[in-house]
This record gives structure tokens, sequence and C-alpha cells, in this order.
């Protein structure tokens, strides 16, 4: 049987839901045209939902993100429908399973009208703002959120990113030696940290320093899991989709396995020929984990993009105008911040507030402003 095209079948359902808004505002919602719309989003949402309890569409800044990939912003339902979304303030949009016909008419209904009034979230379909969740607002993992954190939470928690740094440094050395990839020990790390995951607590507390420049790859890759992982639960991935962005952050570097050692470490400044080895890491680690089975896709295209920029400068070059994955944009943050503060071979320590001024000034151009913004809120907390 033919894979079931979550995401494919998901941009259909938004364009029909685009198309239904758009036609609502020049005729009726009871229009033949206008029920017809309705009519297949409903039921391709239904297919979807039969799927999935719940689906979730995030605007992130012009971007429309769904099962964590941005849509294609070339396509003009998605253009449309991100202005849509703008227009009323909403930057999530979830639906939930039993939604019926007359609720989801009654959100095409409001979506088309022209008053700036605000649409409200209704029985099954739930809308709100892309934010940090606050301590006391609807818990919606099974971890439950606590007041404040106390030194022994801080303590269980700083140890947990040590015992990561153990294990994926196993991992990636059996990697090495055999080419083989324990997925499973993987998974193991990523579970532990999001069960003991707590919302309030700041990142970069958890962070592993560096010891010597053979650890880098290990301390680098469990601190972008921690960074990116934070960022995301800060936007409300959860579950398989927050479980497969922490595999995908913690392999993005996995391609730095097939580069010399003597270049990783290499005290003082890269030759540009060195550099351009260094750089083939990317598609390298893409390579490599295309080849395997039980890898989340996003793994293989965190490998290929973290070091494409928002603009789509960076590297690799890939043709056609491709833009990051919206992972890759919070992994490439999270790989720049924790590359910074790390010492390395050849630079010195950089200060936070001077990594800080770095990705703003990035933001926009190398970085997605919104992003960013956000992750700046994760270091205040
Ligand atoms: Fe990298
Ligand atoms: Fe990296």
């Amino acid at each position: 049987m033919a894979e079931f095209d979550f995401t494919g079948e998901l941009s259909q359902v938004i364009a029909q839901l685009t198309a239904a808004v758009t036609n609502t505002s020049l005729y009726s919602p009871e229009h033949p045209q206008v029920a017809q719309y309705i009519d297949r989003a409903n039921s391709g949402l239904a297919n979807l939902l039969q799927v999935k309890p719940e689906v979730t569409i995030l605007l992130i800044g012009d971007d429309l993100v769904a099962e964590n990939r941005a849509l294609p912003a070339s396509a003009a339902y998605v253009a449309t429908f991100s202005k849509l979304l703008q227009k009323k303030a909403i930057e999530r949009m979830t639906f939930v399973a039993g939604l019926p016909r007359a609720e989801l008419q009654g959100l095409i209904r409001d979506l088309a009208s022209p008053d700036a009034a605000p649409v409200r979230s209704s029985g099954f379909i739930k809308l709100g703002k892309v934010e940090l969740r606050v301590t006391g607002a609807a818990p919606q993992q099974e971890v439950p959120a606590i007041q404040s954190v106390s030194p022994e939470d801080l303590q269980a928690l700083q140890a947990l990113t040590a015992n990561e740094l153990g294990e994926l440094k196993e991992i990636y050395l059996r990697i090495k030696q055999h080419k083989k990839l324990d997925v499973r020990g993987i998974d193991d790390v990523v579970k532990g940290f999001i069960k003991n995951f707590r919302q309030e607590i700041n990142p970069v507390s958890l962070l592993a320093s560096l010891k010597s420049a053979h650890e880098y790859t290990f301390t680098h890759v469990v601190n972008v899991g921690v960074l990116a992982m934070s960022q995301a639960e800060g936007l409300g991935f959860q579950g398989e989709q927050l479980h497969q962005i922490g595999v995908a952050s913690m392999l993005h570097d996995v391609g730095k396995l097939f580069i010399p050692e003597e270049i990783l470490t290499k005290p003082g400044k890269l030759t540009q020929e060195e550099r351009e080895i260094v750089e083939t890491h990317t598609v390298k680690g893409a390579r490599y984990l295309m080849g395997l089975d039980g890898i989340p896709k996003l793994a293989v295209l965190a490998a290929l993009e973290h070091h494409l920029k928002y603009d789509g400068s960076g590297y690799p070059s890939i043709k056609g105008g491709w833009r990051p994955n919206i992972v890759s944009q919070m992994i490439c943050i999270a790989d720049v911040f924790d590359a910074m503060r790390s010492k390395r071979a050849y630079q010195e320590l950089i200060p936070q507030e001077k990594i800080i001024e770095f990705l703003k000034k990035g933001s926009g151009a190398s970085f997605n402003p919104q992003l960013v913004e956000h992750f700046l809120k994760l270091l205040k907390r």
C-alpha cells in the first residue's frame, strides 16, 4: 500500500481552506462553490485526524509550518493563507479529531470577515499565538509544570546532560569505528531529555563545557540538542515532532566523523582547502543518514541544511532557491551559539553578550528573525 503522504494531504487541505475563505468573501458561505471547498477541506482534515488526534499549523514570521516543514512560500495558497492568519493575528491553529463541518464553516466565515474582530477558538479548533508557554498555562505534556527550579532539579538536569554526553560519545565513536549508528541509543538520549526537561530553565545552564578539542563534536551535538529542543518545546512542538527534532539536532554534525581529525582539531586558522573539506560534512552527513533505516527525514535535512542561512546563503549551495527547513533554522541558531561559546582551538572564549549581539545582527539575513527573538527570550529565563 502506498504510504499516506500526511504533509501533502495537509497542503491540499490548506489550499482548500484558502479557496473556501477567498470565495466566502466573494459569495456567501452557503454558495455551492464555497460549500464544495468546505466539503473537501472537511473530508481532507477528517482523513488527517484519523492518523493523528490533532493537526497543527503554525505561522512563524511569514512561514506556514506544518509537520516541522515550512510550506513552500512560493505556492500562492500558502502566501494567501499566511496573510489571512496574519490579519487575524493567529499564529497557531490546531484542529482536533471529531471536528464537525459546521465548526469548520464557522472558522472560514470568521477568517473571511473583513472586520478586525478576533477569531475565537471553538470546541475542535484551537487558535493561539506561538510564544513561550508560561508556567501554569494549560499543561500539554506529561511532565507537570513546576513553579520554581530548585538547586537539586538543576543539578539533576546537569547530571543528565553529562550522561547524555557520555552516551552520545559512545554512539558517535561506534559510528566512527563500524560506520553503524545506534538509532535506539539516540532515541533514549532524546527521551531522557524530554522527560526531564522543565520549561522555565534557562537552557544555557544545561550546556556541557568543552574539556578538550577532541571532545568538541560530542559536547557540541549534545549542546545543540539541548538548545534546539528548548526552542522547539517553547514554540509548542510536542510528542513525536519534538522527539524527531531532538534526534535531528543530535545528528546534525554526524558528517564530521568523515572529516580527518587533524583538520577538525587544527589549532589556528584553516586554509581555504581545509575549509572546503570541513564544509563537506553537511553533504556527507546527509548522505550517511539517508542510507540508514529508522532515521527521520528531518535528521537528513538538518544534517544537510544546518549551515544554510535563512536567506539561502551559506553552504552547501543548493540550486533552485532552496530554503532551510524550520527545524534546520532552529539548529542553525543553536549551532552558532554553541560554537561561539565553546573555546575552540583557534578562538578565545566569547562572552554571551557578544554572541547575542551577533545573533541580533544576523537576524533576518543569516537567521530567522522570529526564531532569534524567541531564542533570546529563552536565554533570559
Ligand atoms: Fe555543522
Ligand atoms: Fe554543528
